[in-house]
């Protein structure tokens, strides 16, 4: 192979790729009989893979990230631009990229100042791990060192980020694990009755009351940290219930306990505002962010602080261990805050928050509908344009489905060219939830070929 391909034969770069490439997330024993998917080219909500057949995207590049579309020239070429400039210097200097989208963003999320790069999901929230780590440290002698994340959220496939990992079956085979993180309770509401003592009524201040408890039981100057996704994505789709998010800042004003969320999926208008925690009221002490960032077309994440946060690693400057003594080399790379500037105005020149609040609840609408025909849908839920519909055996009893059946609705409507997603291998035997997340551009066309495939592969799978 000598790295040239031909636009009309594309079998020695499917050779190469069976040959060589050792792809995320699935297993490969397959693709000795059968061919893996090798994505070729991306035009608005669509890709065309090796065999020239068009697919219909509903989740955004696979995994919640392409969230203005593909094949955006205003990105490639702020891009180039930017690497014929400078492609790239160390984070102990500044970029003029850097500091432009730094700003931009701060705007956007007020009561926050500081913006830390870095180059994935997991590594913005080792940061904030790191911070809060080390703020135990400097102020508490170590001791309120403690995280809490909940249960079925995911922060990340680093050892310490699946520490804070609440999906038991993505963190099987891969520990022991970094000590001191302690896991909280779930909030999904549609399976309250597999919680001892949830009430009928105002459920989502009873979740909330079980961090306090966890809290309690721990000791409140041992917990340094929360970490929370605003809507759990790949768990389940879980949007907190009425009630919750209040109490849960009650709770870390209460015990002195720093607020992380984990934006890397709702962050950059995935709810229908620029970050999901937007969406309640909540005054977050971190707030970490990846894939929307730039939509894919360059690595960046962020983890963005307070003032109070950033000032706790500058008060001394006697004292040559008194920063945040980290570096993440490629956040250093200009492309990615030069991609982020271009997709936060195109964001807004195209008014894609508005389009996201109206398309999503078009389409809860049109899954509700959806609902009330195929009884195998217990609950439709969600926010903006990223939603959930979870497939259930029996509407009373609520026992999830088989995944293979999950799997069976996603295989169907990707032979009818529409890549949809669902909750895999991550929370035991509740990997029953078909995952939704079209760019931020989707239209009722878009979203009506989402429903019918759908609403086809149901009928096949279940009858
Ligand atoms: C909520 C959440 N946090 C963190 C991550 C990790 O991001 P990355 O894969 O960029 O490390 C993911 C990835 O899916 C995620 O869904």
């Amino acid at each position: 192979m000598d790295g040239t391909y031909s636009q009309n034969d594309l079998s020695h770069v499917v050779a190469a790729d069976k040959a060589h490439v050792w792809h995320h997330l699935i297993q490969h024993k397959p693709f000795e009989s059968k061919d893996p998917n090798i994505i070729i080219e991306g035009k608005g909500m669509r890709v065309w893979n090796q065999a020239g057949k068009e697919h219909l995207d509903a989740v955004s590049g696979g995994v919640w990230t392409v969230n203005v579309g593909y094949g955006r020239e205003r990105i490639a070429r702020a891009v180039y631009d930017q690497l014929m400039k400078v492609n790239y210097f160390a984070g102990a200097a500044g970029s003029v990229p850097g500091a432009l989208f730094a700003e931009k963003l701060i705007e956007k999320m007020p009561g926050l100042t500081r913006v830390y790069y870095c180059n994935s999901g997991s590594e913005a929230n080792e940061k904030a791990f790191k911070m809060i780590r080390q703020i135990a440290h400097k102020r508490y002698g170590g001791k309120k060192h403690k995280i809490l994340y909940r249960d079925r959220d995911y922060h990340g496939t680093t050892i310490a980020c699946l520490s804070a990992g609440g999906q038991d079956e993505r963190n099987a085979q891969y520990g022991p694990y970094t000590p001191g993180f302690v896991r909280v309770p779930h909030c999904l509401e549609y399976r309250k009755h597999e919680q001892a003592g949830a009430p009928d009524q105002h459920y989502g201040e009873w979740a909330a009351d079980q961090i306090e408890q966890v809290i309690l039981a721990e000791g409140p100057d041992t917990i340094g940290g929360l970490c929370l996704e605003p809507v759990t994505a790949g768990g389940g789709v879980i949007p907190a219930p009425d009630g919750y998010w209040q109490k849960v800042q009650e709770i870390c004003r209460k015990y002195d306990i720093l607020l992380h969320i984990d934006e890397v999926v709702c962050g950059l208008g995935r709810t229908g505002t620029w970050f999901g925690y937007q969406q309640y009221g909540i005054e977050p002490d971190f707030v970490t962010m990846a894939k929307g960032v730039a939509s894919g077309y360059a690595a960046i994440a962020c983890c963005v602080t307070s003032e109070r946060v950033f000032d706790m690693f500058k008060d001394d400057m006697n004292d040559p261990m008194n920063y945040f003594r980290d570096i993440s080399t490629f956040g250093g790379c200009t492309a990615g805050p030069a991609a982020a500037i271009e997709n936060m105005a195109i964001i807004e020149d195209e008014g894609l928050l508005e389009n996201t609040n109206a398309m999503g609840d078009y389409m809860l609408d049109r899954l509700a509908e959806l609902q009330g025909k195929h009884a195998v849908i217990g609950d439709v839920r969600g926010k903006g344009l990223f939603l959930g519909a979870e497939l259930v055996a029996d509407r009373d009893s609520k026992d999830p489905v088989p995944e293979a059946q999950v799997q069976a609705v996603v295989g169907d409507c990707m032979g009818q060219g529409v890549i949809i997603g669902a909750t895999n291998r991550s929370v035991p035997g509740r990997n029953n939830t078909l995952c939704f997340s079209p760019a931020l551009i989707a239209t009722k066309d878009d979203i009506d070929q989402i429903i019918t495939a759908v609403d086809g592969a149901l009928s096949r799978t279940f009858g």
